[in-house]
């Protein structure tokens, strides 16, 4: 399978602090990258500076589908079909479902097909949102619909690759569960996905190979059986246990 993308020694400072600290890596299409650390270790700087929202990369490259994006900007780099989520549960809370799907669809390559709103229905139907809940004010939805709604805000631009930034967080155990199938129902579609969880349960069903950032460094990289026998993870994250 070949490469969709290529982060290479990336860096990401803020005066003295190095968020990121020389970060590689690489995904293939079509491939789920799981991604983990501690809190603060530079997981949403990365998916910041990989879509240039809000800010890019300070020195390293990143290339996406063939063509470097490190300084690229975010409307671009989300028209050539890299799509994210954000750790929050829906993008705008005062709008209804439709409306807020159908601000990524504005900004996406699909600007004309989106007024016959078969994009945007598709996207919900993908999500599992019940077609009776998409005309309500996304505020009045349960937690894991408003991130299903903000999912369905990003597939809506037929991405190439989708990157989930802690989707997990609020869940309960069952709706863990069909977010999990969720994830790999959108990977089904030929979606390649790069996730950021502390749930290590879900990325263990989800993604085959996962990566461990540490203080803005790579600590791990490896399949899921070899993360969680890692003796640095286990020091610097697991903390001894691999259901935390
Ligand atoms: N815009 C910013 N300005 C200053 N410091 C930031 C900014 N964004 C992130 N940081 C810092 O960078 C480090 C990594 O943050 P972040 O990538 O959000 O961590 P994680 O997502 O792994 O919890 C933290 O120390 C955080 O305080
Ligand atoms: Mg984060």
């Amino acid at each position: 399978m070949s490469i969709l993308l290529e982060v290479k020694d990336v860096t990401r400072t803020f005066g003295a602090l190095k968020a990121l600290d020389g970060v590689s890596l690489s995904l293939r299409k079509g491939e789920i990258l799981g991604i983990a650390g501690p809190n603060g270790s530079g997981k949403s700087t990365l998916f910041n500076v990989i879509s240039g929202i809000p800010f890019h990369a300070t020195t390293g490259l990143i290339s996406y589908d063939d063509q470097e994006i490190t300084r690229v900007r975010p409307h671009e780099i989300y028209r050539a079909g890299l799509a994210r989520t954000f750790q929050k549960d829906c993008e705008f809370s005062s709008l209804s479902v439709r409306d807020n799907v159908l601000v990524g669809a504005h900004f996406s390559s699909l600007r004309e097909e989106m007024h016959d709103d078969t994009a945007i229905e598709y996207a919900l139907d993908l999500v599992g949102v019940e077609e009776s809940k998409r005309s309500q004010k996304a505020e009045n939805l349960s937690v894991f619909d408003k991130k299903r709604v903000m999912i369905a805000s990003s597939v809506v631009s037929k991405p190439k690759l989708l990157m989930l930034d802690e989707p997990a967080s609020g869940l309960t155990k069952p709706e863990v569960n069909q977010l999990c199938e969720l994830i790999l129902a959108i990977n089904r579609t030929g979606v390649a996905i790069l996730v950021i969880e502390h749930i290590i349960a879900l990325l263990l069903k989800v993604a085959p190979r996962l990566l461990i950032l540490n203080e803005g460094k790579l600590l791990a990289e490896g399949t899921a059986s070899e993360i969680i026998v890692n003796k640095d993870v286990i020091e610097a994250y697991l903390g001894g246990s691999t259901h935390p």
